[in-house]
């Protein structure tokens, strides 16, 4: 029985891949490639020297989805594949809907069809909108700002009416706080499109010169020295994460939400200063207006996900500091696919 893995050659995909190899999981990999570079299965590979197919697939193209399931055996779904950048979604909504939520509401007829009811899905602390106050636990009231935040919000209710309609489902809803970080052997890391959105990548390239200097967004929030504070969690911490949730999901029936973060939140300076003193490099900034959509403070309270799944954040603010550096000084260009137009799918 294989676990099937959607979005698998993105940045929380390949990070996953490699933590399911090494745990000795048998690994089916389905991604359209429209994110992210073929290079990242090959790297999982040597990485991890373990076996596993790799479909290049839509997950929006049901008859190429439908085989998989035909042929192979499926125990449990862990579904990443989604478009995830906020400004994106503002501009092209329709878009968004259809690839977030057609693409996950084909997914799961497919379960349903093929009797696959266990699903760990990739959520967003988006869902929980403007906090009131922080930490935010599980419970907070939920509201998404933006199209991007909105399919994840209705992916999650779809899927609790699943799980309500047919109580043989077992469903984890992870709401993943700031991943950021990269494997510490520098092979798979983040590589967006083009200039970056998040903090950490903006960093690493301005360090690595790709960029000037960093914009930072705002100095007079309420926090610790006026800049934005988050959870920043490394994802290698992240993507055990999902290894936990999934052996709740293959041992137990329900839908639950989990928190991923480290219940730790820093500010953007504070982000600065652990780069600068982690790697030795400068970071030029300059403070600039507010984010549009931007809030003052978001950190997790990470409890439940302790209690119920065993996890923990493990990995600290100097190790994600350190393997963010690693991967984007070994990969100043990122994966630099020379594999991309294999149009095929094939066993790594
Ligand atoms: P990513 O873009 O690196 O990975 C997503 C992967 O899904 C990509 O490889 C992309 O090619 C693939 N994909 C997209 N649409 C597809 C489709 N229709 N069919 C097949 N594959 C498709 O992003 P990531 O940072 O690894 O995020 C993974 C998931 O986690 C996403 O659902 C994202 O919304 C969610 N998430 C990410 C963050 C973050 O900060 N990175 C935070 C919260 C939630
Ligand atoms: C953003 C998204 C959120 C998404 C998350 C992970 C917005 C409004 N929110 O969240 O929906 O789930 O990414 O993909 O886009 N910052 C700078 N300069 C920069 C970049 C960021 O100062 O160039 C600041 C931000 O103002 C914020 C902090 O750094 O205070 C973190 O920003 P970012 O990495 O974009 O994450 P979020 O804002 O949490």
């Amino acid at each position: 029985m294989a676990i099937l893995l959607t979005g698998g050659a993105g940045y929380i995909g390949s990070h996953t891949c490699v933590e399911l190899l090494n745990a000795g999981y048998k690994l089916i990999v389905v991604d359209d490639l429209s994110n992210s570079k073929l290079n990242s299965m090959v790297r999982i590979k040597e990485i991890t020297g373990k076996d596993f197919k790799f479909y290049k697939t839509d997950i929006l193209d049901r008859e190429a989805l439908e085989s998989i399931f035909v042929e192979n055996s499926i125990e449990a779904v862990i579904h990443l594949a989604g478009l995830k950048s906020v400004g994106e979604s503002v501009q092209m909504p329709l878009h968004y809907y259809h690839n977030n939520i057609t693409g996950t509401l084909v997914l799961c007829e497919l379960m349903k069809k093929y009797n696959v009811k266990k699903m760990v899905f990739s959520s967003s602390a988006t869902v929980y909108g403007v906090p009131e106050y922080v930490p935010i636990s599980e419970d907070f009231p939920l509201r998404a700002m933006n199209p991007y935040g909105r399919t994840k919000l209705m992916i999650e209710e779809m899927l609790r009416d699943l799980y309500h309609s047919d109580h043989d489902w077992s469903i984890s809803l992870l709401r993943y706080f700031n991943p950021i970080g990269a494997h510490e052997s520098g092979r798979i890391g983040e590589d967006p499109k083009s200039i970056p959105n998040n903090l950490m990548p903006y960093i690493t390239q301005t360090a690595v010169g790709k960029l000037e200097e960093l914009y930072v967004f705002g100095n007079d929030y309420p926090t610790v020295d006026g800049t934005g504070v988050r959870d920043y969690i490394h994802v290698v911490d992240l993507a055990k994460g999902h290894l936990k949730a999934l052996e709740k999901i293959l041992t137990s029936k329900g839908v639950e939400a989990y928190n991923l973060g480290t219940g730790k939140g820093y500010s953007v300076l504070q982000i600065v200063a652990a780069f600068e003193k982690t790697t030795g490099t400068k970071i030029p900034y300059k403070i600039v207006k507010r984010r549009q959509g931007d809030v003052a403070s978001c950190y997790a309270d990470p409890t439940k996900a302790r209690k119920e799944l065993g996890w923990l954040a493990e990995k600290g603010i100097e190790d994600m500091c350190r393997d963010a550096w690693g991967w984007q000084e070994k990969n100043p260009s990122g994966y630099e696919d020379v594999l991309q137009d294999r149009n095929t799918s094939f066993v790594f």
